[in-house]
């Protein structure tokens, strides 16, 4: 999110904006905690985790006289547009503010669990894809060396996106996401057919997987298979922080600098994504509604290749 937050500030002042940034979040708009931005205070941010203004889910913010406090702050400062980072949450406050005061809002999508539409990636899923098959990486010492199963839970409260791509890239023989059904029942098929070959193996599970979070799953699997020694590992939120990836940092600069573009040229109520490579305006009602999938060519890809 730093990242995004420079290239707005910067972006902004190349538009010859005043630019002016809020601590956490809406919550921020709420308390004035809003302060002037200049080129230089958004310096030596870009490799940092976090958000340098950090950010809150504000209670507040959902209510009218919340919103009210919030616009007659906007006033004070004569600040006329918004550029906002998050998700679902996000756009949805950003829509109801703009209906009741007129405030226009574009949004860069900021989560890591890359479910949101109108953008091929979200801002932080590739460093958070990139930790948690380091993290595989690591466990499959233990794996190997002490023959167990491991299952391994990653983020995603509604969606498979790191489950699947984090068990791709470390490996998984397994992936559970909650987009897909009866993940048990085939991964048993195929631990069945291999079980003479191969002494260990990694599962990798989505938090929000149907049948029920990795411990669930793990206790299922070793009910059925008494002689494997299973171990879960939740990774947690160590998945949202850390210096942030290349491909993170690039996109997060395209995204803030061209909400800041879109708001100048009138827009209002849109997300702002990268889709084939190409910056694409999304309505906001559209990026919270239309759910995005998981890739399906690359789900039968490691169905193929983990068999
Ligand atoms: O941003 C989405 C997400 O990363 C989910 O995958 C996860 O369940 C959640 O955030 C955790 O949020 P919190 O830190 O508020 O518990």
């Amino acid at each position: 999110m730093n990242a995004c937050i420079r290239a707005v500030v910067r972006a902004a002042i190349h538009f010859d904006f005043e630019v002016y940034g809020v601590q956490r979040g809406y919550q921020g708009l709420i308390e004035n905690s809003i302060k002037k931005m200049s080129a230089g205070s958004v310096a030596n941010i870009i490799q940092l985790g976090g958000t340098v203004l950090k950010t809150a889910r504000s209670k507040e913010f959902m209510t009218p006289e919340g919103r009210k406090k919030a616009y007659e702050n906007l006033q004070k400062h004569g600040i006329e547009g918004l550029v906002c980072i998050g998700g679902n949450g996000t756009y949805t406050g950003a829509m109801i503010f703009e209906k009741e005061f007129g405030i226009p809002s574009v949004g860069c999508p900021g989560t890591i669990d890359n479910d949101l539409s109108g953008t091929d990636y979200t801002i932080g899923y590739d460093t958070a894809i990139n930790t948690a098959m380091d993290a595989i990486d690591k466990i499959r010492d233990t794996a190997d060396s002490h023959n167990r199963v491991f299952f391994i839970e990653v983020m995603g409260r509604h969606s498979g996106h790191i489950a699947l791509n984090a068990g791709i890239a470390g490996g998984a023989e397994g992936i559970f996401i909650p987009e897909r059904e009866n993940e048990l029942r085939d991964i048993m098929k195929t631990y069945e057919n291999k079980r003479r070959k191969k002494e260990f193996s990694i599962f990798v599970v989505a938090e929000g997987e149907e049948d029920g979070k990795a411990f669930d799953i793990a206790h299922k699997f070793q009910e059925a298979y008494p002689e494997t020694d299973c171990k879960v590992t939740v990774l947690g939120h160590i998945q949202r922080g850390g210096r942030p990836t290349a491909n993170d940092r690039i996109l997060a600069s395209r995204l803030g600098a061209h909400a800041v573009k879109a708001l100048s040229e009138g827009h209002r109520n849109v997300a702002i994504g990268v889709i084939d490579n190409s910056i694409e305006l999304t309505p906001f009602q559209e990026a919270i509604y239309a759910k995005k999938d998981v890739n399906e060519n690359l789900w039968v890809m490691n169905s193929i290749i983990t068999r």
